[in-house]
């Protein structure tokens, strides 16, 4: 190549929905987190750019379909609905499910049973747990209150607009230590998260899966989980 002139990298659009700390929330007007960590490792070892752009976790798939996205990284759990209309990267974290209250609340699980109004993020893999297997059995007889962000849904447990929020484990430990909360117990879903491209969008996905490898070799990953999770 001739000094002076480059061929500038591609640049990638990435969604996310920054309220999911330590996956991606903001600290000092940055979009920081694991996933925006390894979302620029992987830019970086594949040669491309990547511009993050925050939204409501809930219309993600909808922008990668729209093209207003090209990737998604918002600790997306792999599932087969999801599956069916966008692709998705090998793994790359695992991940239950956490029931949690306020801290000096006597409510344990039984808070899922009842009368009583639990909270969690629209169309995550929590709210759909929450919708088949409490509320349209008609176990849970409260209200479920679904919510754009869970930063809105924290607020309202603390406040005690809610009993009980369910939501990813490892974002869960880091509410409750941060908020006057606490877990009353773990749904064993084993859930795995993946980065996210429109259907049939195999140049990505593969430049995508190349960088986790590479990073996954090289112990970038091992290094990051190191950094977030203590
Ligand atoms: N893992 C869950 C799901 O895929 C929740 C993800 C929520 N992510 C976020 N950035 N708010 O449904």
């Amino acid at each position: 190549m001739l000094a002076g002139i480059g061929v500038s990298a591609e640049k990638y659009v990435v969604g996310t929905s920054a309220d999911f700390p330590p996956f991606e929330y903001v600290e000092d007007g940055e979009f920081v987190g694991f996933d925006m960590d390894l979302i620029r490792a992987i830019a970086e070892v594949e040669g491309f750019e990547v511009e993050i752009r925050d939204m409501s976790f809930d219309s993600l798939i909808a922008a990668l379909k729209s093209g207003n996205i090209d990737i998604a990284i918002a600790g997306m759990t792999i599932t087969e609905k999801r599956e069916k209309v966008v692709d998705f990267s090998i793994p790359y974290y695992t991940a239950n499910q956490s029931v949690i209250v306020k801290e000096d609340s006597d409510l344990n699980l039984t808070v899922l049973y009842g009368d009583n109004n639990v909270g969690v993020q629209t169309s995550t893999t929590g709210d759909l747990w929450v919708t088949d297997n409490l509320e349209k059995k008609g176990i849970l007889t409260g209200k479920v209150v679904r919510y754009d962000t869970f930063v809105l849904a924290v607020t309202d447990l603390v406040n005690g607009n809610l009993d009980a929020i369910v939501l990813d484990s490892p974002v869960a430990e880091r509410f409750v230590d941060s908020h006057p909360l606490k877990e009353v117990g773990i749904i064993i879903t084993g859930e795995e998260y993946g980065i996210v491209v429109n259907e049939g969008n195999k140049d990505l996905l593969n430049k995508i899966n190349n960088g986790i490898k590479k990073l996954q070799e090289s112990g970038v990953i091992s290094k990051l989980v190191g950094k977030y999770f203590k």
